[in-house]
């Protein structure tokens, strides 16, 4: 087994593959002013397991498309979609979210939660623009500076994670710079990332210690404590931001 495949693993069975909430994902709808929207199209890229997808389709009337990288985070979703009977409105594709074939056809709305980091936020936006119609809106979660001092120790860890973490307004700004009319962000509030996400993995992380014995998997775990140790001492610091924006 290699590390990717322990990854998925140890996600898979999860709700979510990073921090969310229902009430998060209604709020960022109801930013779009689209929710009340009859026929919507919806494309939903890193959709891992399908939380915001499902709350998606329960809220919304129209069809989505749910796309993500990894098969079998897909096939969970599937088998959710099948146990819902949402066959009809809820479709699942595996690929990448950059690949061009995904923004040929124009929708409605394009949702990302937890993943534009993959492609990078500027990057992805530009090239989902694509996939928009002339009033069409995207929503997405990236991880954020919410101040603009911190200290060095979280500094350093993010710019090691991920160096493409940016403060909020910078995001806005790429957001404008990138042809959308920004129309509102919000931080995730901690629950999204305890209740909902935390304290799941922590619990897989405890399965999978059993199952597993190997120095990648102690690797992995000391990595994802690591991540939560630093969450709960720096999280005034840095968060998962909702922005919500038009194509313009
Ligand atoms: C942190 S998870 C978030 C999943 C889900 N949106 C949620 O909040 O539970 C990131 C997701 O992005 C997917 N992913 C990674 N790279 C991708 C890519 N290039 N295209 C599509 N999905 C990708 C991963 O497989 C994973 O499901």
């Amino acid at each position: 087994m290699n590390e990717l495949d322990l990854l998925i693993e140890l996600h898979q069975h999860n709700t979510r593959l990073g921090p969310g909430s229902d009430e998060a994902t209604l709020r960022a709808l109801a930013f779009t002013g689209l929710a009340n929207q009859s026929g919507m199209e919806i494309l939903d890229l890193g959709c891992g397991t399908g939380a915001q997808t499902l709350t998606l389709a329960d809220r919304c009337d129209g069809s989505i498309t749910a796309v993500d990288l990894h098969e079998p985070f897909v096939n969970r979703l599937q088998k959710k979609i099948v146990k819902k009977g949402l066959q009809d409105r809820v479709k699942t594709t595996i690929g990448s979210m950059d690949e061009k074939k995904f923004f040929e056809k124009k929708y409605d709305l394009i949702w990302s939660e937890g993943a534009i980091y993959n492609v990078g936020f500027g990057r992805g936006l530009r090239l989902w623009k694509k996939g928009l119609k002339e009033t069409g809106c995207v929503a997405v979660t990236e991880i954020s500076w919410l101040t603009e001092k911190r200290p060095e120790e979280i500094q350093q860890h993010w710019q090691r994670e991920y160096p493409g973490i940016s403060s909020v307004s910078r995001n806005i700004r790429t957001l404008e710079r990138s042809g959308y009319r920004y129309l509102a962000s919000f931080a995730l509030d901690e629950v999204c990332w305890t209740t909902n996400y935390y304290q799941p993995l922590k619990k897989r992380i405890r399965q999978i210690q059993k199952k597993y014995t190997s120095q990648m998997v102690e690797e992995i775990v000391a990595r994802e404590s690591r991540e939560m140790e630093l969450f709960q001492k720096y999280s005034e610091f840095f968060g998962y931001v909702f922005y919500v924006a038009r194509n313009r």
